[in-house]
């Protein structure tokens, strides 16, 4: 079968086994952070997630393991309280991941891929899921050769601004192909010309930020901010060492002036902007300044990129093909990532793609570009 989906399937599935490969199960299966999963459950959660859309509602047999179904449903089983579960050990969660793709590759071959949707939705779930366990790895200080050879430089520090001209663009995901339910509807927004970072703020400004004040001056800072700095004793960002090395794929290393700075919560990100007299492009902000002209935008895809909006449904919104994807997040204070990190497939971080965290969050690959009024 020569479908480009199924060999993307195929190629996801690489990187997956490819990020685990030679852990000890015990690492596989320590809970590294109280804010992530084990290891071995992103790959459990992976395989019921097939199972549930490929083989069973795709194929319409039944599912390989409905008894794991609960276990691996991320919503009823949060983040933290996944290590208390009666999760598949290391070789039979990689059994799991292998029968289930079995299955699902024996009902493609017998119907097609159809419109090729629930396969999308599975790839990008799992490629999803492999940044997931990229995030753990760095908490987890374990070896990461691929954030190691990263290679990301900024020709700039981050605060030279280009000019993007007001007016009405099309928001959002048209109603052709692929695209997650918070991309759509497309829809019109009005914006007032603006400026915005050509890159994302370097290494370089954020130590000057850091060494002039920057998480010390209470005026640059909100009250929410300024609260969760100070109960968490925050002075720099979440892998820096605070001596002038940063972690980075298995090992501390001088901090690379001109790579964008990285893991700063939304609340770091706000506060830098206000100490330089700006502020956070929103969301239709970047959207705009990302897709009218490619040019204007460097180094998309390096670091993901905090917006001054909260996560929440586009006029008209639908649910699409389950609520627990984007809506139950909707309203709660998350606020939305743009552009995707060098630990992204490109295939999930399009210009309309949405992430979104809570904005305290800095274990994701997150820095900042940017923005003003014209
Ligand atoms: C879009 C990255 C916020 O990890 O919670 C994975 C992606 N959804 N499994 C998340 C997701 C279901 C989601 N983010
Ligand atoms: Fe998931």
């Amino acid at each position: 079968m020569t479908v480009e989906v199924v060999d993307a399937l195929q190629r996801a599935r690489e990187r997956t086994l490819g990020l685990v490969d030679g852990l000890p199960d015990a690492e596989l299966e320590r809970v590294h952070s109280s804010l992530m999963s084990p290891l071995v459950w992103d790959l459990g959660h992976i395989a019921a997630f097939e199972d549930l859309w490929l083989v069973h509602r795709f194929g319409g047999e039944p599912m390989v393991r409905r008894d794991l179904a609960d276990v691996y449903d991320a919503f009823e089983t949060p983040r933290p309280l996944r290590g208390e579960l009666p999760l598949l050990r290391p070789p039979a969660a990689r059994q799991y991941l292998y029968d289930v793709r079995g299955r699902a590759l024996e009902a493609t071959e017998r119907h097609g891929p159809r419109d090729g949707v629930l396969h999308e939705l599975s790839l990008r779930h799992e490629l999803q899921h492999n940044e997931t366990m990229l995030q753990t790895l760095g908490l987890a200080r374990l070896e990461c050769p691929a954030e190691r050879e990263a290679r990301v430089h900024a020709r700039g520090t981050g605060l030279e601004l280009v000019d993007v001209p007001g007016g009405t663009f099309a928001m959002g995901a048209g109603p052709e192909g692929f695209a997650y339910d918070n991309e759509r509807p497309r829809h019109p927004v009005r914006l007032a010309p603006f400026r915005i970072g050509r890159t994302p703020v370097t290494n370089a400004t954020w130590l000057s930020f850091a060494e002039g004040g920057g998480y010390e001056r209470r005026e640059w800072w909100s009250d929410e901010a300024w609260h969760w700095k100070e109960q968490y004793d925050i002075t720099h960002p979440l892998q820096w060492s605070g001596d002038g090395r940063e972690w980075r794929g298995g090992g501390w290393e001088p901090l690379d002036p001109d790579r964008p700075v990285v893991h700063v919560s939304w609340f770091e990100a706000d506060a830098f902007a206000r100490a330089h007299g700006v502020r956070l492009p929103t969301e239709a902000e970047w959207e705009r300044a990302a897709t009218w002209d490619r040019g204007t935008l460097e180094l998309v895809g390096s670091v993901w990129e905090w917006t001054a909006s909260e996560f929440g449904g586009y006029p008209g919104f639908a649910a699409h093909p389950y609520r627990e994807y984007s809506e139950v997040f909707f309203g709660d204070g998350y606020r939305v990532l743009r552009g995707g990190s060098w630990a992204s497939a490109r295939r999930v971080a399009t210009p309309t793609f949405r992430n979104w965290d809570h904005p305290q969050r800095r274990q994701i690959f997150a820095g900042v570009r940017i923005a003003r009024d014209a």
